[in-house]
Formats: structure tokens, sequence, C-alpha cells
């Protein structure tokens, strides 16, 4: 089986065997190599390939694979002057980043914003990509708004057009566009708090200036979002309405209707963030915001990496107006297009028979998963109350008052237990220690022992701080 640690061990195998050889030195064959270590010939070439990018090997076609010999080390460069060039304005992506890194083997990874490996639509993506590779022009330069089919897609599920959709490389793209071209550097966001930490660092690198909202387990609350329109005079708010990351709070109807008309009193824009609405654990989702308003307030995104795979980025953005103008304008300026073999790819895939099923299967898989790890941190009290989301990926643990989140987080991490600090996710202060996780990735053979350490770790917290 080709997986990523198959791969990594034959890669260290390799290196090891490359480093003890003279350069030049012929090293084993794939047959020998896939008898000995007993993988696959795909796993083997894999290994190879990025050891010969590397500089470690040399593969000579009918020849072999033979050893290059140590790589020669530049000398350390002097990079001071790029402080003085570039200033203080660093963009911060604390939170975002440490989501992103890639889990080390044998760690438990509770801080997954993604399917992992075994849940993703693999063998879809395979049959939908080698189409894709089949269709002439593929290749070619590519509408800015992206393949009329598969905007038709994504306007089918959200009341907008297919005229009104622009492709964009995954949700991401399309909010960092969104908080570009709909404000200015300076303006006001209002923004939930909490909420998805990607949004905050966006917003912030786009020179917003944030302005939190308040949620409940109904979603963001009308009366303070009228309060922050006109206070902070924004005309522009991101809003998760349907198992917001990461409380999986969904925006009740009467709240919907109601931050509709809030919306509109303010003549302001809403960012409708639909990341999961292929993530309804306990029943359909309500049905976006969107097609309840026709007056171009709500710019809708979506995208498939979450329900698909996370290599899958493609997303769309939908707006009507100038708004749809000036988002267009800016995908151009910074992109141009998203590469026609992935929309391709992600078109044939959505239209594959076999696409309802894999969601079926996925999310009967993730409510599982959900609720095998809901009972693993219930049987631990200590740890604090958690929530129970009907949607989307994530729990969301309230931990004891006075735990530090991030501290418990850090010490989870040195266990081998990937969480999330709250703080994270909160625009501003975080009104309590909160910890992230998710269900995604979790396994039964694991996750008791999982919460066991957590709860190991915040019992540990709560008498160090008394
Ligand atoms: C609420 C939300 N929006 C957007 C994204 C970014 O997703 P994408 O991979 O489509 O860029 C995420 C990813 O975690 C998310 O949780």
């Amino acid at each position: 089986m080709k997986t990523n640690n198959s791969i990594d061990a034959v890669t260290q195998h390799l290196r090891a065997l490359a480093g003890a050889e003279a350069p030049g030195a012929r090293l084993p064959s794939v047959r020998d190599l896939m008898r000995d270590l007993h993988v696959s010939p795909v796993t083997v070439q894999a290994a190879l390939e990025r050891l010969s990018s590397e500089g470690v090997v040399e593969a000579r076609p009918g020849q072999g694979t033979f050893a290059r010999g140590p790589a020669k080390v530049p000398p350390p460069a002097d990079l001071g002057w790029q402080s003085v060039a570039l200033g203080a304005g660093r963009v911060v992506t604390d939170g975002l980043s440490s989501l992103l890194v890639m889990p080390r083997p044998g760690t438990r990874p509770l801080n997954l914003g993604y399917l992992p490996e075994e849940l993703q639509a693999t063998a879809l993506l395979s049959i939908a990509a080698g189409r894709a590779l089949r269709r002439p022009g593929v290749w070619g330069r590519m509408p800015i708004e992206g393949l009329e089919a598969l905007r038709a897609w994504f306007a089918a599920a959200s009341g907008f057009s297919a005229h009104e959709v622009t492709i964009c490389p995954g949700t991401q793209a399309a909010n960092a566009a969104a908080f570009r071209a709909l404000a200015g550097s300076g303006d006001a966001l209002l923004i939930e708090s909490p909420t998805y930490s990607g949004a905050i660092v966006g917003a912030r690198a786009a020179g917003l200036r944030l302005v939190p909202v308040p949620t409940d387990e109904d979603g963001v609350r009308p009366d303070l979002l009228e309060d922050a329109f006109r206070r902070s005079g924004a005309r522009l708010f991101y809003c998760q309405p349907t198992y917001a990351n990461p409380t999986g709070a969904v925006l009740s109807r009467t709240r919907r209707a109601e931050v509709l008309a809030v919306v509109r009193r303010a003549g302001a824009f809403l960012i409708e963030d639909d990341w999961a609405r292929d993530f309804g654990l306990d029943g359909d989702p309500p049905p976006p915001l969107a097609p309840a308003e026709n007056d171009g307030h709500v710019v809708y995104v979506r995208s498939l990496t979450k329900c698909a795979a996370p290599g899958l980025r493609i997303g769309a953005i939908c707006a009507r107006g100038a708004a749809l103008e000036r988002l267009r304008a800016t995908r151009l300026v910074e992109d141009f297009s998203v590469p026609g073999i992935m929309q391709e790819t992600a078109l044939h895939l959505v239209t594959s028979p076999s696409w309802e099923r894999h969601l079926r299967v996925l999310r009967a898989e993730l409510r599982r998963r959900r609720d095998r790890l809901a009972a693993a941190v219930l049987r631990h009290p200590g740890l604090g109350t958690v929530n129970e989301p009907p949607g989307g990926l994530h729990l969301w643990l309230r931990l004891p008052p006075g735990v530090s989140d991030a501290a418990v987080a850090a010490e989870a991490a040195r266990r081998n237990v990937l969480v999330s600090a709250g703080q994270h996710w909160f625009p501003a202060e975080a009104s309590d220690p909160y910890l992230r996780l998710s269900f995604a990735a979790s396994q039964p053979d694991w996750i008791e022992e999982a919460a066991a350490t957590l709860a190991a770790i915040v019992a540990e917290e709560v008498a160090r701080v008394g």
C-alpha cells in the first residue's frame, strides 16, 4: 500500500544506504527494494523521486540508481539586510500555520481541519483526473471566471446563476479576495467571535480592522450585530451560518431572517462561508442564506477541499453587481485563473454517479468518529464541557476556568496529541479557555488514550493554577 508513512520509511532507508556508499555506487534495484521492504513499486518509485529531487541519488534510465555523495553545503548567507528592507510589517499567521503543519508519524492529530487520507475521495479523484487529462484543451488558457459547467454546479446549490460564480483555488483564496475587493485597508470588518482562524489572519493581512460580534449556540447575535454595524460604520460582515468552525453552531431560523434584515439596513455585505455544507451529521443543513436574498448583500463562498480532498483546491465565490466585478478584478490581478486540469477534475468528480454515495458514506463515518470522540471526552468530566455539534468536523471544549489553553495544547503536543488552542479562534480576547478537537482523523485504537492524556494535562494545569 502506498501511504506517506511507507514512502517516508523507504526514503529513510535509501537515504542511509546512499549516505554509506561512495559517490557513483549502485544502489539496490526497485525489485530488490520491493522484496526486502515489502512495499509496492509505486512506493519505491515515490521514495526514489524524492531523493533524486534532493540530489541524494541519480536515476540512470536502463542502468539503475546510484549514490551521488554528500550534498555540498553552501556557506551561510548574510540575510540581515532583509530586516532593514522589509521593516516590521510582517504577516501574522499564528494559529493558522500551526494547523497546517504536517503531523509527524505516531502523533494523534486532533487538530486536523481536513479529511484524513483514508476518508478522502481518492479513488473517485483518480478516475476524474484521468478523464480530465484526456479533455482537449485542458492545458490551454482558462476563462478568469472558470469553467462554465463547474460554475453552473456551484450555482445550482446557492441560488446564484452561473454567470455570478467565479472559481477560486479554495475558500481561503475566496475569503481573502472578498476582504480585499469589498473593503479597503483600515476599514472595519465585523466577524463572529469565535470564528475560523484563517479568516482572522486573512482579514488582518488585508489591513482590515476586526470588530468581534459574539455568538452563542444559535450563531451570531443579531442585536449585537446591529449595534456593531452602528458603532463601527462597517460595510462587511464575515459569517459562518452553518456548522461554524470552531463552535459547530447553526444560525437559527429566526436569526437567519434577522441577520439578513440587519445587513440590509446597514447597506452592507455579508460573506457567507459555507465550508461545511456537506457535513450535516444529524440531518440536512438549513439552506444557505444566499437564496433568501436577492439584492446582492450576500457574497457566498464554498469549496471542495473539505469534502473531497485538501489537494483539490477548488472553490467558488458568488456575488452580484459591482461586487462581482470587483471580486473578478481582484482574482484577475492575483491569479489569472485556476488551472484547467484542477477544474476539469472537480467537474468530473462532482458529476460522477458515485459522488453522492461518497458523501453519504463519509457522513456516516464522520458521525461515528464524532460520537466516539465526544464519548471519550465525556468520560473525563475534569476536561470541562463539550458541545454537541450537529455537523462539521470539530468539537469545541470549554476547559475549566483559569486553565491556559495554550499551555495545555503545547504539553499535549509534547505527548503526541495535537489539538488547537482556542485563543487562535478569537479575533480579540477569548471569553474562556477552549480547545478545538477535530474528530475527522480520530481512530478507535488511540482515542481513549488521547482523551486520558488531555485529561491528565488539564488536571495538572488545574492543580498548578490552584
Ligand atoms: C470556515 C473555513 N473557511 C475556509 C477554510 C479554508 O478552506 P479551503 O481549503 O477551501 O481554502 C477553512 C479551512 O479550515 C474553514 O474552516
